[in-house]
């Protein structure tokens, strides 16, 4: 294997530095959930609040990284795995250049979130369960596609034919359903505060 012949390179201006410089504490929040669970919404109402708050953030998005990077990936759970674990990779290197992190995947195993949570450091890595029942995700449909998967033109679909796995240990969980987006805002920023990401 390639790997057999590569050496990892220490910078010279490391993680500590870079996150001294923008004057913050970087970390990635980790949405996971169902399509149509809020996980978008979420994120983009969490981003406007670090904004807000003057943190330099990024959020990595299902669709629009399966619009680029990840373009030569399916819905397949080997295609699935894989879509996670460059997305974790991506994450690392924004985290180390001192960059509060959003991503907004799916993310359906158990065993790719694990991995994307070993790569970083105790206290860096949020794990965050957007939950909503399938049935409350189905009715708000809004991209149309449950439409398309009960008509039999879509596959593979999480949830409908392919398996979500509940996150065994989250962070946090936002019950979507029974709170409203500020409300789930909300709570995320009171977990920030409490975990020292946000003053
Ligand atoms: S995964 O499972 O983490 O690799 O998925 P992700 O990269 O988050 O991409 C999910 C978005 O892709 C669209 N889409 C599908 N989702 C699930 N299953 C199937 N078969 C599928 N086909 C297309 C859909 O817009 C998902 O976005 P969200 O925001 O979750 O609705």
């Amino acid at each position: 294997m390639a790997g057999d012949f590569l050496t990892w390179h220490s910078h010279s201006v490391d993680q500590e530095q870079h996150a001294r410089q923008k004057g913050q504490r970087p970390c990635l929040i980790w949405l996971t959930g169902l399509s149509g669970s809020g996980k978008s919404t979420i994120a983009n109402a969490l981003e406007l609040e670090l904004l807000k708050a003057d943190r330099h953030s990024y959020l990595l998005d299902g669709d629009n990284v399966r619009m680029g990077l990840n373009k030569d990936l399916g819905f397949s759970d080997a295609d699935r795995v894989e879509n996670i674990r460059r997305i974790a990779e991506v994450s690392r290197l924004m985290v180390d250049a001192g960059l509060i992190v959003i991503s907004a995947f799916i993310s359906p195993f158990n065993a790719e979130r694990r991995l994307a949570k070993s790569l970083f450091p105790e206290g860096q890595f949020f794990e965050v369960h957007v939950n909503a029942p399938l049935a409350v995700c189905e009715t708000r449909d809004p991209k149309g596609l449950y439409k398309k998967v009960r008509a039999g033109e879509i596959r593979q679909f999480t949830g409908v034919d392919s398996p979500y796995e509940i996150p065994d240990s989250p962070d946090l969980v936002l019950n979507t359903a029974e709170h409203d987006v500020q409300g789930c805002v909300d709570q995320l920023l009171a977990f920030l505060i409490a975990q020292g990401v946000l003053p």
